[in-house]
């Protein structure tokens, strides 16, 4: 391919993004030559930012905070996983037509069955959270088949409905699978123990912030989970070792699995993940 595939990272803040150099990573295994730009993106200018930017043969877009739910307004088609989420990580152009997609699922379960080894059938899993990031990994953990999902939010109103717009997938995939949302009490968290324990919440990207779980939740847990990466452990997962968790994994590898399927979704083409999974980029 000669020409230049034209691909994008946009949200606000955009400075941190690690997209252009992943997906660069991904390009050069193809020899396929990419211009990735990273722009500054805000929901009033989404709009007239994404027209210029197909209108300009643009392919691929990555859509971060806080631009996830307001660019589905966009698309032509959208995705089931998108559409579960109400909220999507990439949209491109394809046939005419622009497209929404939701990778994070994917990304999650690929970086903890693949890369962790973690198999979520039959276990017991808690979520911290209930704001975009969990709405868009759900979907994906339920196809796995839990035993248990437990959904903990500080506002207790916004986990009870995020289960309620969860609940006709629940009802299709699973009738034996206990669904619980609440609140952050220790009576809550306390009452079971979790296999699984993902961090959701937007507490990691505020140094130093601690959700301030109780230290007895993560006695039995196998793996905690934080969906932000970091290159130091970050408070949660400082906690959860402190606390007894057996593995903790910041979110860097689902971040590098769900630009993988993203670029898939652009190229056609499925790039090696191994390399960026060793080494983060700094
Ligand atoms: P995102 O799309 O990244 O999920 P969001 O929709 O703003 O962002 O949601 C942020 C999540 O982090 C929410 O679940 C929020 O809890 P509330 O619904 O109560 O606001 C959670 N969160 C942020 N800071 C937190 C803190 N210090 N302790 C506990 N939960 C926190």
């Amino acid at each position: 391919m000669d020409k230049k595939l034209k691909f994008a990272v946009i949200g606000k803040p955009i400075g941190h993004s690690k997209s252009p150099e992943i997906h660069q990573d991904f390009a050069n295994q193809f020899d396929v030559k990419i211009e990735f730009r990273k722009d500054e993106v805000t929901p009033e200018t989404l709009e007239t930012w994404l027209s210029d930017f197909f209108k300009d043969g643009g392919k691929g877009v990555s859509i971060t905070l806080p631009l996830k739910e307001a660019a589905l307004n966009y698309a032509d088609e959208i995705s089931d996983q998108a559409r579960l989420a109400s909220a999507c990580n990439v949209i491109y152009a394809k046939d005419e037509k622009i497209f929404a997609d939701c990778t994070d699922g994917f990304g999650l379960i690929k970086d903890l069955e693949e890369n962790l080894k973690v198999s979520l059938e039959d276990k017991k899993i808690l979520i911290l959270g209930a704001g975009g990031a969990a709405r868009g990994i759900i979907p994906s953990i339920l196809e796995r088949n839990p035993s248990k999902l437990k959904i903990a939010n500080r506002t207790e109103s916004k986990a009870f409905s995020l289960k309620k717009d969860l609940g006709i997938e629940v009802n299709f995939r699973k009738k034996n699978l206990t669904f619980e949302a609440g609140g952050l009490s220790d009576d809550f968290l306390l009452s079971g123990s979790y296999d699984l324990i993902i961090n959701s919440t937007s507490v990691s990207t505020k140094a130093g912030e601690s959700i301030g779980l109780p230290k007895a939740l993560f006695s039995g847990t196998k793996l905690a989970y934080d969906l932000f990466y970091s290159v130091e452990n970050t408070v949660f997962m400082q906690e959860a070792l402190a606390g007894g968790a057996q593995k903790v994994s910041d979110g860097w590898g689902m971040l590098v699995e769900q630009g993988a399927e993203s670029f898939r979704l652009w190229t056609n083409l499925i790039p090696d993940t191994s390399r960026l999974l060793e080494k983060p980029i700094d």
